[in-house]
């Protein structure tokens, strides 16, 4: 087994937010970068970057996304970090939003993105040396959010998919990170914008997502910078860490985790519904 560091990265969703920071800070270390977007034009940020290589990759097409993944893996000659971080949110009462779109969510990112792991590790295993595998999870896992029950489930799953892993690959030189990012300051909230309009069977819901979505966009924007994120996954890595990575303000990403497990069931649920103005 060859212990040496092999100097390739994969991250998906490299387009924006917390993907763009990551990319950019493996880049400024030397690192080739194969990242990805769903369409080529999005990721033109990248084009002055000669260790950057472009991969189109749409989680909602399994089969094309493990291709691209499969051609960029051999290109690479295998990758040395893996970031799992492409995913989106959607923000709406679980009857409201039609089932396609549910159903697309889970696809990409809990049954897909499920699949296209099962691919990385099996292709990691087969270089037989030392590789880190990052899966971007949430801290929605301890506190999920309110009116996002679809991007619950899918970190839910995400997490256990991860904590899996760390005990199936103990033996093996592949590391697992589950990296929990609190809120961070991207345009995440924009792409899951709720309707103007509530149908009159959601009208005893609307008060409670009016709060919960104010509370996400303030919690958004006062958030830490993606690139601040960058540096604790750079570090975590690094370091050699493995298992699960709170990163964001502290608030969230260190004290509210410690505290939460402290506080029986009941009245954890309530700080929570209490923090996001549910009644
Ligand atoms: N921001 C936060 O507060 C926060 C907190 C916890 C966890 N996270 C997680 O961090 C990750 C990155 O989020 P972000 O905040 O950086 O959001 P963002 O700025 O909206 O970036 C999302 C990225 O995912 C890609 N993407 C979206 N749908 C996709 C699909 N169907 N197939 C492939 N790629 C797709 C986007 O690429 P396109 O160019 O193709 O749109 C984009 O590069 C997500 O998994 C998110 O759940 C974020």
């Amino acid at each position: 087994m060859a212990s040496s560091e092999h100097r390739a990265v994969f991250v998906s969703g490299a387009s924006s937010g917390i993907g763009a920071a990551v990319a950019h800070h493996w880049l400024n270390r030397g690192y080739q970068v194969w990242g990805t977007a769903r369409c080529r034009d999005r990721l033109t940020k990248f084009a002055d970057q000669k260790n950057f290589h472009a991969v189109e990759f749409d989680l909602l097409d399994r089969s094309a996304a493990l291709e691209s993944y499969e051609e960029a893996e051999k290109s690479a000659g295998g990758f040395g970090v893996v970031v799992n971080n492409a995913g989106f949110g959607l923000f709406g009462v679980l009857t409201e939003i039609p089932a396609r779109q549910w159903d697309e969510q889970l696809s990409a990112m809990l049954t897909n993105t499920f699949m296209l792991v099962q691919r990385q590790v099996e292709l990691m295993v087969k270089r037989d040396r030392s590789a880190t595998l990052v899966n971007v999870s949430s801290l929605a896992v301890d506190f999920p959010l309110p009116f996002m029950a679809g991007y619950n489930v899918a970190k839910a799953g995400l997490s256990a998919l991860s904590e899996s892993l760390l005990m199936e690959l103990s033996k093996t030189p592949i590391r697992v990170i589950d990296f929990r990012p609190g809120d961070v300051r991207t345009k995440f909230n924009a792409a899951m914008q709720p309707s103007a309009t509530v149908a009159p069977s959601a009208q005893p819901q609307k008060e409670n997502m009016e709060a919960a979505w104010r509370t996400l966009e303030q919690n958004l924007d006062q958030g830490p910078s993606p690139e601040s994120v960058a540096v604790d996954l750079w570090r975590a890595v690094k370091s050699g860490r493995r298992g699960t990575v709170t990163t964001g303000g502290w608030f969230q990403a260190t004290l509210a985790p410690f505290l939460i497990r402290l506080f029986p069931q009941g009245l954890a649920r309530s700080v929570r519904w209490r923090y996001f103005g549910i009644r």
